[in-house]
């Protein structure tokens, strides 16, 4: 997959796997990174599929409703890139922390939802339950912190909590911020979640 990889300054602290929203490219968290935890390793990747031009991590039938087949297609794709990225880039492949916004929030909690070894946390901005119905992993030990917006008409309130309650049935812990706000990641809303970070991950 496209991506970019920057070796952090301190090899113990975790990768950074960061993932676009909707038409966004590899570069477009790059600060949000250098914001959260600037000694970090990052590994930013573009998603494989286009939609009108704009990648995504996974092809959607409207707004909303996805390809099921596809994002179960595209979660596999990313894991064995992961494990691929971790011998080429040489960091550990237990020790990736993703940071997602949108579209790359519903890949990241996909990885959660199919894979207990893809992630040792995630940080995810404004995601929806990326499939139901499916057999989760063991996610005990995981870290996840739900940044979502108290008017997002994308991913609305009860599908947040939804979100977070499938989570913590599986065994993660889970934390969720509301900001008084819709779709948009904020500033602020990137504060709290690396201050979370910080005492999570440091
Ligand atoms: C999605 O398709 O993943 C969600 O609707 C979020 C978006 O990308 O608009």
């Amino acid at each position: 997959m496209q991506h970019v990889f920057r070796r952090g300054t301190s090899a113990k602290k975790p990768v950074l796997l960061l993932l676009h929203g909707t038409g966004g490219t590899e570069h477009d968290l790059l600060s949000l990174a250098e914001l959260v935890d600037s000694e970090a390793s990052v590994l930013s990747v573009r998603g494989n599929v286009l939609e009108n031009g704009l990648p995504r991590f996974f092809k959607r039938l409207a707004e909303g409703v996805f390809d099921e087949q596809d994002l179960v297609f595209r979660t596999k794709e990313l894991k064995e890139f992961l494990t691929q990225a971790a011998i080429d880039h040489q960091f550990d492949p237990s020790n990736i922390v993703a940071i997602g916004y949108s579209n790359g929030a519903n890949i990241a909690a996909s990885l959660l939802f199919h894979y207990a070894d893809a992630v040792k946390g995630a940080i995810l901005h404004h995601p929806m339950v990326p499939i139901r119905n499916v057999p989760m992993p063991d996610l005990t030990g995981i870290h996840v912190w739900i940044g979502a917006g108290a008017n997002d008409p994308i991913c609305t309130q009860e599908e947040s909590v939804e979100l977070k309650d499938l989570l913590e049935e599986a065994g993660a812990s889970v934390g969720i911020h509301w900001e008084h706000a819709g779709h948009q990641l904020t500033t602020a809303e990137v504060k709290v979640a690396k201050s979370r970070y910080e005492q999570i991950f440091r």
